[in-house]
């Protein structure tokens, strides 16, 4: 039996460890955001963040998750409840046909989540393994940014009372 936490809830998966952690999320958690779109690690519609890392989900196997967090697109927003990031590729045409959209979210969600002040070259460096064959990249790139303004400053760290 493999565990691991998924969008933030502990998860267990009882069968072939080596089963894609890609086919896991879909078939398995009914988590079918993340998408198919090469199988062989090229295109990033499966990308998923394994402890914050992007990964391609199609070529990790489900026992390499053990005991990790893993996040889908599922955890960023809902329909009814859109991230920051979502809205802002709905606003701003970052998504056409959709089937990059996943990946380039969580994708692009770890780049800001890195911290720093994300710019056109940083975006499109992170967002390097995730394809697109319908926006030209420019949409998707203005997406994240107008994202990155409106993110919220992490707290200042308190000093400690003397
Ligand atoms: Fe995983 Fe293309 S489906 S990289
Ligand atoms: Fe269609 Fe990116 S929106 S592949």
């Amino acid at each position: 039996m493999i565990k691991l936490r998924v969008n933030g809830k502990p998860r267990m998966f009882r069968g072939a460890p080596f089963k894609r952690l890609l086919d896991v999320l879909r078939e398995d958690f009914r988590l079918t955001g993340a998408k198919e779109g090469c199988g062989e690690g090229e295109c990033g519609a499966c990308t998923v963040l394994l402890d914050g890392e992007p990964v391609n989900a199609c070529l990790i196997p489900v026992c390499q998750a053990a005991g990790r967090r893993v996040e889908t697109v599922e955890a960023l927003g809902t329909p009814e409840k859109l991230s920051k990031l979502q809205a802002s590729f709905l606003e701003r045409g970052g998504a056409q046909c959709g089937i990059c959209t996943p990946g380039m979210l969580v994708a692009a969600r770890a780049h800001l989540a890195s911290g720093g002040r994300p710019d056109d070259a940083s975006v499109r460096e992170a967002l390097a393994g995730n394809l697109c064959r319908c926006t030209g990249y420019q949409h998707i790139v203005e997406s994240v940014l107008a994202a990155a303004k409106g993110a919220k400053k992490p707290a200042k760290a308190k000093r400690p009372r003397a």
